[in-house]
């Protein structure tokens, strides 16, 4: 009988890297790390070199890019993806699949301790929760940063004492970076009411001036080319965020709502997901009935706040899904923008399922109803509201 295993999911941050050790200590365990490669630049290599200085047993980095890209990212485009109307979800999107791939390793080596690094302040945790939850109910989860009581001073003075290496860089801000978005939260960014210092971003810092024009082209709702090149969407998303973010467009500023009952400042960047949803959100405006339309952005709505809330096996959640990507079967075609600065223009589109028709909207050929059909037509419309204002005025 050796010691218990526990599997966290490593960051390679300096929380969950003064995790390792504080995990081994106090439920004197061998601790597994495991590294979810979702799109976000770190050197692998230097992060398991970490991993294992500080304790690691054993450690996985598990490639899950193009997963990223094609169960969440692609859905998210679909919905339109945009919690309170501003943020693409980047993090929230990611926690759900790091989670199953820590439980995936946890299952392989035979243990159902979990740990991972989210603070008891977070929306994190709770994704990350419900998500364990739900793939291995009999599991254990520890979150070391909700039990041990040491600020970032003391987790730093914590790693020197037992001679842990930390990340040299270390930005003063919370980051999280994946391929949909980069985070950015903490130190003079909580203060609301004050402009965002322009050391907090990176995406986006504006290397190119004038404007880009992109043409992207969808198929069933997901993108498939920009300007005529076809990539796979894990290029595609990376080449949009370089591009589109060295205009300096991108960024979000949000008073946020979390899920944990209080208002928090965040910003983000996100250039090629904000483009992208713009742009899908325009040809659904070309291809749907005002109907299908107008319930759509219901469900777009809906779907937002269950991936924010942390529910996104909350069977509702992959029913409204079901019923978007029916709808999305229709949302082929090519839009085309600019970008430069902060701002973004559509400048025109094209779908072969567009009910548009120029010989119908046309004021000069073409289709004209007739003064009495005119006439006729707006009388039956209008006539509730007639009858009301007769009886009450
Ligand atoms: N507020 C965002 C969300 O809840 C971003 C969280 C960023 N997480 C972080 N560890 N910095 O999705």
């Amino acid at each position: 009988m050796g010691s218990d295993k526990i599997v966290l999911s490593y960051s390679g941050g300096l929380d969950t890297t003064v995790a390792i050790r504080w995990l081994t200590e106090r439920y004197n365990a061998e601790v597994i790390t495991v590294t979810v490669d979702v799109g976000q630049p770190e050197d692998f290599k230097a992060l398991e070199e970490r991993a294992k200085a500080a304790g690691a047993v054993k450690h996985y980095l598990v490639d899950a890019k193009a997963e990223f890209a094609e169960r969440f990212i692609a859905p998210a485009v679909k919905m339109n993806a945009l919690y309170e109307d501003v943020y693409p979800l980047s993090t929230a999107l990611a926690r759900p699949l790091i989670a199953e791939k820590v439980v995936e390793v946890a299952k392989k080596e035979g243990t159902n301790m979990i740990a991972h690094g989210s603070t008891s302040k977070g929306n994190d945790q709770v994704r990350f929760d419900l998500a364990i939850m739900t793939l291995m109910p009999d599991a254990t989860i520890i979150a070391p940063a909700r039990i041990w009581k040491m600020t970032r001073e003391d987790e730093i003075a914590y790693a020197r004492q037992r001679g842990i290496p930390i990340k040299a860089e270390s930005s003063k801000f919370s980051i999280d970076e994946n391929l949909w978005g980069r985070s950015i939260e903490g130190d003079v960014i909580s203060d609301p009411s004050i402009e965002v210092p322009e050391e907090a971003f990176e995406w986006t810092r504006r290397r190119n001036q004038g404007k880009a024009v992109v043409e992207v082209e969808f198929e069933s709702g997901v993108p498939v080319s920009v300007n005529g090149k076809r990539m796979n969407l894990v290029d595609l998303v990376k080449f949009l965020n370089e591009y589109l973010g060295s205009y300096g467009f991108g960024r979000v500023e949000h008073l946020e709502n979390r899920v944990v009952g209080f208002k928090s400042r965040e910003v983000y960047e996100a250039p090629a997901a904000l483009a992208l949803i713009y742009s899908h959100k325009d040809l659904e405006k070309t291809v749907y009935t005002p109907r299908e339309l107008r319930f759509k952005r219901l469900m777009d709505q809906e779907w937002a706040d269950l991936v924010y809330q942390g529910l996104w096996f909350e069977p509702l959640r992959e029913e409204i899904q079901k019923l978007g990507d029916e709808m999305n079967r229709w949302v082929s075609g090519t839009v085309r923008f600019e970008v430069d600065g902060s701002g973004f223009r559509i400048l025109g589109r094209r779908s072969p399922y567009s009910p548009f028709s120029e010989k119908i909207a046309s004021y000069n050929k073409g289709w004209y109803p007739s003064d009495e059909q005119a006439r006729g037509f707006i009388e039956i419309w209008g006539m509730h509201s007639l009858l009301a204002n007769r009886v009450r005025r």
